[in-house]
Formats: C-alpha cells, structure tokens, sequence
C-alpha cells in the first residue's frame, strides 16, 4: 500500500521504487515506529482528537503487529516503501477504520526523525554500556599489574620505564572521556520531534509534552522545522564513535606490536588469534588488525554524512534518508569492536619478564641518572651533557648504565658515589614517580581507587 495514491494517476516506475524505498534498512527500527505510534495515539486520544475506543483498537493492533513481527509470523515485505508504510498498511487491515486514524497530526518527516532519535538513543547507551565493560577489565589489569615493569616509548623508542598498570590506564582515561562525549549527547539530543508535523508543526492541539513524557524525553523541541531537518545528533554520536575507534585502533596497533616475534611482550589467547593456512607457526592478531582496519569505516560514515547535510535547505530533504545505512553500519561496527576487543585483551597475558628485560635496556634510566646528579647539585643542562657521555660509553661496550662500574662513572663525573645504583634502579625509576598520573605505585594505587569509584556511580 502506498501512503500516497490520491494525486496520482500512475504506477510508481519499479526502479523509482526500489531506488526511493528505505524498508530494506529501516525496518530495523520496526520497534521505535510503533513505540512512537503509541505514544501518539495515546496522546491523540488524551486531547480528544480521537476516540478512546480508537486509541485502544489500534494500540492493540500495534502490539500484535510488534509481537507478530518479533515471533516471525509476519514477514516485513519489500513491496512497502518504507517501515512507516509497512506498519500503517498492516494495521489498517488488520484493525480498519480506526487504523486510518493513526497518522492523524502526523508527518513521515517528524514519525522518521523519532524513531531514528528512539533507535539511536538506544545504541548511544548501548556503547556507553560497552565501554563500561571495557573499562571494567582495563581496571583488573592495572590493578593486577602497578609493579609489572615495561619501557614507556616515545618515537617508539625506549624513553623511560613505566609499568603496564600506568599503560592500561592511559587507555582508560580515553574510553572514560568517550563516554563523556556519550552521556554529553544523550542529555543534547534527548528532546521529542513529534508533533513537528511536515516541518511545521500541525492545527491540531497537539500535546508534546505529554509525547515527549511518554516516550522518556526531557520535552518537546522546540522547532518544528530543525525538529524535522535536524541529524546533528548522529553527525556527533558518528564523531564520538570514531574518537572511540581512533583510540581502539592505538590500542590495537600497541597489541599488534608487543604481539610480534621481535618484542613478545604478549600472548594473546588461542581463541582470540587466527592461523595461517601456510604458515604453520603462525599466531595472527587479526582481531586487532581488523579493529584497527575498521576504523576507516566509521571515520567513512561520519564523512558521508558531513557531506551528504552540508548543502540541504530546510526542513526535510529525502536526502537525509541516507542517514541510515552508514549510522546503522557505524553502530554495529563500533559495537563488536568494543566487545571483541574486550575479551581480546581480557583473555591476553603479560611476558613479564621479556617485558621488564625490556626496561632495563635502552637506557631507560638516563633521566634518572640525570636527576641523580641534580640531586648532588649539579644544574640539569650539564647532568644531561655527562649522561650523554656515559651512554656514549656504554653504547660503545655494548652493557647498561647499571653494569658501569663506580670507577666507571667517576672518570666521566666525580660526582656519583655509590648510590648511583639504586637511583638508576628500574623499581627506583617507577617507584619515585609518585606524582598523581605518574606511574609509581603509590600514585597508581590512588588513580585505581579513583576510577574504581568512577565505575561504581
Ligand atoms: N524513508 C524516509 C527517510 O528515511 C522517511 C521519511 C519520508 N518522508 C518523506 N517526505 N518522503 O527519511
């Protein structure tokens, strides 16, 4: 059934319709059309624009449709250009008269901006709820592992030691400002377009606030032309999706690394690798290559969206339908990343020893050797210039700063003594860092407690 017969005196040309039609993808929303109708037709009822008997008619018809729908008894069919046309043909066969009431004070334009608001309002706490699943094993492993030393790099070169508790937990600042970025949507978009009508508004008494009330949002908004023409929302869920990718894919690139032969820092579990059908000693870490990989796809969809808004004159444009395809595909993708990712890292262990060996060379404890002649009065410029000497030295005999003997180092400074060695000590260099965010236990064991409690509220 078309919604649209009465001025046209044609058929719809096949490939129009199938060019023209959304109910292949937007039948996903089947759940947030007839919520939606719901709501309307109990407010319609509730302002006397329609009788209660009416009300009550189709919202049973509804329910049967969903429950109908959800069991398999009925099929949505692609003869139906749309879910909107989809649900609205069955119920008026199956309910009649009344059902030809359900769209009264209604638009297409206002019914397609709530659901899409339903659905992805849904998916937005979806992903926050994913994140919190992630964050939650991110914690475990810090807690498990404030004394797990590795080197920290900058340029990807040894720079300093760190401890993997304070690498996870950089991590975990990332994923809790995307979730910030979540809840700052959801508060931003959760506003009702219904009863914005085609783009303006309708001459019914329609109640808004009643719709909005029913259907869970902060109030009605408050224009009917930006209610219809607005995808602001999904443009900035697109862009917290691909910030929550873009720090994925770090992640993975880090997994990717320590996972290879060269550093084996990690194992990654069995059910979390993939085989090579050549290769037989190979272990791949396709998950995190394909996080890594998918990250194009939602930076894509936020992309195509931009474009696909940047030149449309107000209110609806059917341009907009191109909305759902790529936020839908966005959603999913983002959402087995998270998961993926999760158990990825949660089944993953740690080659502790490779990993501080790791530490110890590359001259991670430089600046501390610098620091140590800082301590004994020396300005910071020249303890840089001789801890340059002394790494020069060593670079030469091929051994660690920590093998030079105290005769050693004072032919280049007669400044160290023998408290050189516990000052340039891989657990002195962690543990000293005790500044709130740095990665000595004791200011870890603080940021823990911290996100532990961010987690509980
Ligand atoms: N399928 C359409 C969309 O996704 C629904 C709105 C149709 N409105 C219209 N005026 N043709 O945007």
């Amino acid at each position: 059934m078309k919604l649209w017969g009465g001025r046209f005196t044609k058929e719809t040309n096949q490939l129009v319709h199938n060019f023209n039609a959304s109910l292949s993808f937007d039948q996903k929303f089947y759940k947030q059309d007839i919520d939606g109708s719901i709501a309307h037709v109990t407010m319609l009822a509730a302002t006397g624009i329609i009788s209660e008997n009416d009300k009550n008619i189709i919202i049973e018809g509804l329910k049967g449709i969903k429950n109908d729908i959800e069991t398999g008894a009925l099929e949505i069919s692609e003869e139906h250009e749309d879910i909107h046309s989809f649900v609205e043909a069955h119920l008026i066969d199956r309910v009649g008269e009344p059902g030809k009431r359900l769209h009264t004070g209604r638009s297409r334009n206002d019914q397609v901006a709530l659901d899409m608001k339903l659905y992805t309002r849904d998916e937005v706490e979806n992903v926050n709820e994913l994140l919190k699943n992630l964050l939650e094993v991110i914690l475990r492993i810090m807690k498990e592992n404030t004394k797990t030393f590795m080197p920290g790099f900058t340029h990807l070169q040894k720079a300093q030691p760190i401890t993997v508790a304070h690498h996870f937990g950089a991590y975990f600042e990332m994923f809790k400002r995307d979730r910030g970025r979540l809840n700052d949507i959801y508060n931003r978009m959760n506003y009702c377009p219904l009863g914005s009508g085609a783009l303006a508004g309708t001459t019914y008494p329609l109640d808004r606030d009643l719709t909005a009330k029913l259907l869970g949002f902060d109030g009605p908004t408050l224009n009917s032309m930006d209610s219809v023409a607005d995808r602001d929302y999904l443009i900035e869920f697109l862009s917290a999706m691909s910030t929550i990718m873009m720090h994925l894919s770090r992640f993975s690139e880090e997994i990717i690394i320590w996972n290879s032969n060269e550093y084996s820092f990690i194992e990654l579990d069995d059910a979390y690798s993939t085989g090579s059908s050549i290769m037989p000693q190979k272990k791949n870490p396709d998950i995190a290559e394909l996080v890594r990989g998918k990250t194009g796809r939602v930076y894509g969809a936020l992309m195509s969206l931009l474009t696909t808004m940047k030149g449309i004159p107000l209110a609806y444009n059917k341009d907009m339908q191109e909305d759902k395809e790529l936020c839908f595909d966005a959603i999913d993708t983002t959402k087995g990343c998270i998961s993926l990712f999760t158990g990825m890292i949660d089944t993953m262990s740690f080659n502790k020893s490779v990993m501080e060996n790791s530490a110890k060379n590359g001259f991670t404890n430089a600046t501390d050797a610098a620091d140590y002649l800082v301590g004994k009065g020396v300005p910071f410029r020249d303890a840089h210039g001789i801890v340059g000497q002394l790494v020069l030295y060593c670079i030469d005999k091929n051994m660690a700063l920590d093998d030079m003997t105290l005769d050693e180092f004072k032919a280049i400074s007669p400044v160290f003594e023998e408290d050189i060695y516990e000052a340039i000590s891989l657990r002195t260099c962690v543990e000293k860092r005790t500044t709130i965010g740095a990665p000595g236990a004791e200011a870890m064991e603080k940021v823990i407690a911290i996100n532990e409690e961010y987690l509980r509220s």
